[in-house]
């Protein structure tokens, strides 16, 4: 029984999480957000550990330094844009606990688990442990796979096996006929270890099978999925250990995971069925990576900077080269100096530009671009035929016009920012190469683009260093 003190810290805890989650729904209070959630999951550690009647505390304090001597180091060294796979691996991490938990909870039932074992035993519980077990498996090793992918460790592309349907259609049929035989088996409190290592196993492979054929662009979304089935693992395993915190923390997991799932899956334009067996049905997310060698007009940075000088209008569209140039400094000095010349400037921002969601939000709050100079796909697109130049610093995908008008294309459907509708549009890239769908972009060769090549952050350098002088 948890002793009323802890239940209201618990309540405290639960209400760090929410207040965590509105303050991570803006850049502005994102940080102080998170650092709420953190102190929320602080408490509770500190709760269960002084209220619970634990055994092992030596042990469960190890584990935890370990846990900290891994995750604090990766944490502060990964780069930005390698923060999708770190946020898969945590993920992952999340799942594989809950279905530990579960595990031991069916092998080792306690009276919650049991027929006979109180007015709230038996079926219902028993089957949360199943739930929770099976979920937190397939998060687990599903996300493994979507790190691997996402670091390069295997092919970023789908993955099909002869035969891919039916194998997962017979993994599913065999892992609903285990869990049901060890649920029948263990409301007689048996705890058959072989019938849960066998569903153990089976999840493992479903959580495999199921995001290899998802390639490219849609991995991040994989991984918000499967960030949402950890929370639905968590919200289970909280109801098998009648443990509220764990309950509401996994139940705003589950719920903000398919949230951001749903409008990662409408700003590429795709259904969500389409992204994950897509490629069953013949269809691949990711393109080639070699170079076009179409003739296109090339500028020198000094002519970008008299055309932007003499701009009334400038939108700057960064993208994902802009994070890999980590140009986001210089390209607010840019901004500050066309602003000082009179100039109107802004940044459009696509909500999948970059390789994480806010991915863009992020970069330029840490070069504090004020805020009010981001303007979302829907406010800013009617302003670019007013626009003398469109600035594009490494973004490719999010301008390209085949979302619109290629039916077949990776991108089709996929709203795109109005680009090609600015008087004239200049390109920050370094070479011909397309951006990550892997398809060629047509608006490089209009009669009104211009490509400065060159590293992100160079080109902007030296265009501001010209600007000074014009
Ligand atoms: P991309 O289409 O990937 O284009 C990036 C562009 O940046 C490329 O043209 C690349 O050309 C250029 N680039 C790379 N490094 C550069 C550097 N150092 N300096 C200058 N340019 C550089 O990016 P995007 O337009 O931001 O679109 C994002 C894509 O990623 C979409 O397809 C989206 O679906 C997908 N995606 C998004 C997310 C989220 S949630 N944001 C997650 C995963 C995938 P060069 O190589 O020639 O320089």
């Amino acid at each position: 029984m948890t002793p009323a003190w802890a239940q209201v810290a618990y309540l405290v805890a639960a209400a760090c999480f929410i207040v965590a989650l509105k303050g991570l729904s803006s850049p502005r209070t994102a940080r102080v957000g998170n650092l709420v959630g953190a102190a929320g999951a602080a408490l509770a550690v500190v709760v269960v550990l002084l209220a619970g009647d634990i055994d092992n505390v030596g042990w469960i304090l190890g584990a935890i330094g370990v846990g900290m001597v891994a995750g604090v180091p990766v944490a502060r060294r990964v780069q930005m844009t390698s923060m999708p796979q770190l946020v898969a691996l945590f993920n992952g991490v999340g799942g594989g606990a809950a279905a530990i938990v579960a595990a031991i909870e069916l092998t080792d039932p306690g009276p919650q688990l049991l027929s006979g074992g109180g007015p709230e035993s038996g079926g219902l519980p028993l089957a949360a442990a199943i739930v929770t077990l099976v979920i937190g498996a397939v998060s687990f090793s599903g996300s493994l796979v979507t790190f691997a992918k996402l670091q390069e460790l295997m092919t970023t592309r789908p993955v099909l096996i002869n035969g891919g349907p039916v194998i997962f259609a017979a993994l599913i049929a065999a892992t609903v006929a285990v869990g049901v035989a060890v649920g029948l088996a263990n409301g007689t409190g048996a705890g058959p270890i072989w019938g849960v290592l066998g569903l153990v196993v089976l999840s493992l492979a479903l959580g495999v099978l199921f995001v290899l054929p998802v390639g490219g662009a849609d991995v991040p979304i994989v991984i918000s999925l499967l960030n949402a089935f950890t929370g639905i693992a968590v919200a289970a395993g909280g109801y098998v250990l009648d443990n509220t915190l764990l309950l509401v923390a996994g139940t705003l997991v589950g719920a903000s995971g398919t949230i951001l799932t749903r409008a990662m899956a409408a700003a590429m334009g795709r259904s969500l069925a389409n992204i994950l067996f897509g490629a069953f049905r013949g269809g691949s997310t990711a393109g080639s990576t070699a170079e076009s060698d179409r003739p296109v007009r090339s500028s020198g940075p000094e002519d970008v900077a008299i055309v932007l000088g003499y701009a009334q209008k400038v939108i700057i569209v960064p993208g994902y080269g802009l994070a890999v140039a980590q140009a986001q400094h210089v390209v607010h000095e840019l901004a500050q100096l066309l602003a000082k010349r009179g100039v109107d400037v802004s940044y459009a921002i696509h909500p999948v530009a970059g390789r994480m969601p806010g991915h863009m939000n992020v970069l330029l709050a840490e070069a504090n671009v004020p805020y009010e100079q981001l303007l979302e796909m829907e406010s800013v697109n009617g302003q670019f035929p007013r626009t003398d130049v469109a600035l594009v610093v490494g973004a490719n995908d999010v301008v390209n016009p085949a979302a619109r008008t290629t039916p077949g294309s990776p991108i089709y459907g996929m709203p795109i920012l109005d680009v090609d509708h600015a008087k004239s549009v200049v390109f920050l890239k370094r070479s011909m190469r397309p951006g990550f769908a892997g398809i060629e972009n047509e608006l490089l060769y209009d009669a009104r683009t211009s490509l400065v090549f060159g590293d992100a952050k160079d080109s902007l350098t030296k265009i501001v260093s010209a600007l000074k002088s014009v």
